[in-house]
């Protein structure tokens, strides 16, 4: 990587995302990448977006799939992330997942999951903007998600307001 993109990678890694796991069936096996470039895109109709870099070598096997899972990972699944986020080695060993019966591959316990089908895919640089039409999909309010910041894994803190109105309740107390 050139100095330039490490400036990149640096700058790009303040943006906060979540973690999802991008995955499907491959001749009855799971399959699949962790992906922080999840954008949730259209919802008329419902589209959501992954960047997938074209150096990867599992996104051709999934691009050819009837159906993708995308799962976004809660924030006890950090060692999930990190195997999906690895280079090499058996990614699925002690994960928990399930699969749809049209292929679709999702980690059980995600805060959130969509069943998708490919819509379009637009080259874009070093990567491919891959658009995917929802078909189907859930979230669990009681799940909090994974954060992914500054190329380290971090869970969300309590909200702002609630800091607000412990400090304010503290100071009607003086
Ligand atoms: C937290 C995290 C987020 C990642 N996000 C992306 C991403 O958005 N797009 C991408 O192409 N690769 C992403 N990766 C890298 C892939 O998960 C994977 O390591 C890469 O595709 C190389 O593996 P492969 O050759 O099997 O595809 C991410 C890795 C981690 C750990």
């Amino acid at each position: 990587m050139t100095a330039v993109e490490l400036e990149l990678r640096r700058v790009y890694g303040a943006y906060p995302t979540g973690v999802t796991a991008v995955a499907g069936l491959v001749d009855g096996r799971p399959v699949g990448i962790a992906a922080s470039s999840f954008v949730p895109v259209s919802l008329n109709p419902p589209l959501v977006s992954v960047c997938v870099a074209h150096t990867s070598s599992t996104w051709p096997s999934l691009r050819g799939l009837r159906r993708i899972g995308i799962s976004v990972l809660g924030a006890h699944q950090e060692e999930v992330g990190r195997r999906l986020g690895a280079r090499g080695g058996d990614r699925f060993a002690g994960v928990a997942w399930r699969s749809t019966a049209d292929g679709s591959v999702l980690i059980e316990g995600a805060a959130a999951w969509f069943d998708c089908t490919i819509e379009q895919e637009v080259r874009s640089g070093d990567h491919d903007i891959v658009v995917f039409r929802v078909r189907d999909l859930d979230a669990s309010a009681d799940i909090a998600p994974l954060v992914f910041h500054a190329s380290a894994f971090r869970r969300l803190r309590e909200t702002c307001r609630t800091d607000g109105a412990q400090r304010a309740a503290r100071i009607r107390r003086r």
